[in-house]
């Protein structure tokens, strides 16, 4: 099937290479040039595991093209918006510029049977707002919702392996016409056993605005929990294993630490939020309020306990922070708790040194002030203390004998609870996890 992918950032450009290993002739279109470059040589703008080995062999299929020009979409039977949804500056509310200025580009594109799908995160009743202006231009185009479940970091295999798809209809029916064309569109994962539901349009936009809140929600819950651990003396860690083994709640998500950040919880908890209010349902979601405020007192307390490890004061101390992606495994560092915390911290007056394996390119940008080392054994070298806030593999096994020498003062504070306690205190390092003594 013939195939455009319509914006090519961390959703589009996972999209556009694992529909053309799906076997589909597929174009990715984006309006930044150096982007469709990097991906037209099969070169990712960003790193994700496994998308450069997937660019360069679906790229010698000669099933996978990229550009910037819009008009390359005519010919495809299946549209799919990809574009971001971003917070809007001094708001709550998603700003929808880059997805109505897709759909509005794509316009004198569209062909009778045409589908535009929409995967970008999106307020409800944006569905059914597109669908009113595609049908405007193209009577015989239809506007489908299939929300997109990928978590950075495993985006491949969540696209070729998606544990549910969601196709949101505008007669929310089994035998709307476009549902047998998605059918086909992921016909290997869906004979591979993929659920799929269908929905009707809000149903569907729904679904994705309420997963992540509930993601979110679940993090901020072991995070308060974190709170009163730390109040009584009591252990997080182990409290989650034990809840955890109760299957209504279980253990996925519930890893107390310095709280979410990334591209997309905490500005969808804060869109669903703006909507609900928009659709006179704001009291349904104040809970989300609460979510948010938990998760970013999170980064505070970071601080405060920085502060408390070094003895009273940040002031002139070297501090080294491990990780400046919002999670491992990922270059992003939008929302990320990590350079929050770091820029916090130098602030206060500490002499902040951040290192990670893949994003510092990304957080220079962002943050400027910060001072950049690559090398980690060169980040720590004569530290006052270690703050690890983003658990890459290689932080989580480091070795606490090794490092003593090469610190000022054996001080770590585990910002993500992955260390064995035991391990560093009998090393001699001073530890301090959060929600947990
Ligand atoms: C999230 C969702 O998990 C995906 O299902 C969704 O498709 C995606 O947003 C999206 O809307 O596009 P992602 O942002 O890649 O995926 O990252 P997550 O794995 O959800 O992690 C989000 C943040 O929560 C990270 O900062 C992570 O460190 C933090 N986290 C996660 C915790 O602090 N504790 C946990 O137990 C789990």
């Amino acid at each position: 099937m013939r195939i455009s992918v319509i914006g090519c950032g961390y959703l589009g450009a996972v999209h556009a290479a694992c529909m053309a290993k799906l076997g589909h002739d597929v174009v990715g279109i984006d309006v930044d040039e150096v982007k469709i470059s990097e991906l037209s040589s099969a070169r990712a703008p960003f790193f994700e595991p496994g998308l450069v080995e997937l660019l360069q062999e679906v790229q010698a299929t000669g099933r996978l093209a990229f550009t910037t020009d819009i008009s390359a979409a005519a010919g495809s039977l299946v549209h799919f918006i990809c574009v971001g949804t971003p917070q809007k500056k001094g708001e709550n509310g998603a700003d929808m510029t880059y997805v109505d200025a897709a759909a509005t580009a794509l316009l004198p594109h569209l062909a009778p049977g045409d589908l535009v799908v929409g995967k970008s995160t999106v307020p409800v009743g944006t569905a059914a707002r597109l669908a009113q202006l595609v049908k405007s231009s193209e009577p015989a185009a239809e506007v489908v919702w299939n929300p997109e479940f990928l978590r950075e970091g495993h985006a491949v295999s969540d696209t070729l392996h998606p544990d549910r798809l969601v196709f949101g209809v505008s007669n929310g029916s089994e035998d709307h016409p476009a549902v047998a064309i998605l059918d086909e569109v992921y016909e290997a994962p869906l004979a591979a056993g993929a659920p799929r539901l269908v929905t009707d349009h809000p149903t569907a936009e729904l679904v994705k605005a309420a997963a992540n809140s509930f993601l979110a929600t679940k993090i901020s819950f072991i995070n308060a929990m974190a709170e009163v651990c730390e109040a009584s003396g009591a252990d997080v860690t182990q409290l989650a294993d034990a809840i955890g083994m109760d299957d209504r709640i279980g253990r996925k998500f519930l890893h107390a630490g310095i709280g979410f950040g990334g591209g997309c919880l905490p500005k969808d908890i804060r869109a669903f939020m703006a909507r609900a209010g928009e659709l006179g349902a704001d009291q349904a979601l104040t809970f989300l309020r609460e979510v948010d405020a938990i998760n970013m007192r999170r980064r505070t307390r970071v601080v405060e306990l920085t502060r408390e490890l070094c003895g009273g004061t940040l002031l002139g101390k070297r501090i080294t922070v491990l990780g400046a992606a919002f999670k491992p495994d990922s270059d992003d560092v939008r929302d990320s708790p990590a350079l929050s915390i770091a820029a916090q911290l130098q602030l206060q007056g500490a002499v902040v040194t951040v290192t990670d394996p893949k994003a510092l390119e990304n957080a220079a940008k962002r943050f400027p002030e910060l001072q950049f080392e690559p090398d980690m054994h060169d980040a720590i070298s004569r530290a006052d203390a270690l703050l690890l806030l983003t658990e890459w593999e290689k932080y989580r096994t480091m070795d606490p004998y090794a490092l003593l020498s090469r610190v000022e003062s054996a001080r770590i504070l585990d910002g993500r609870n992955v260390l064995d306690a035991e391990k560093w205190r009998a090393a001699g390092w001073t530890y301090r996890g959060l929600g947990r003594v």
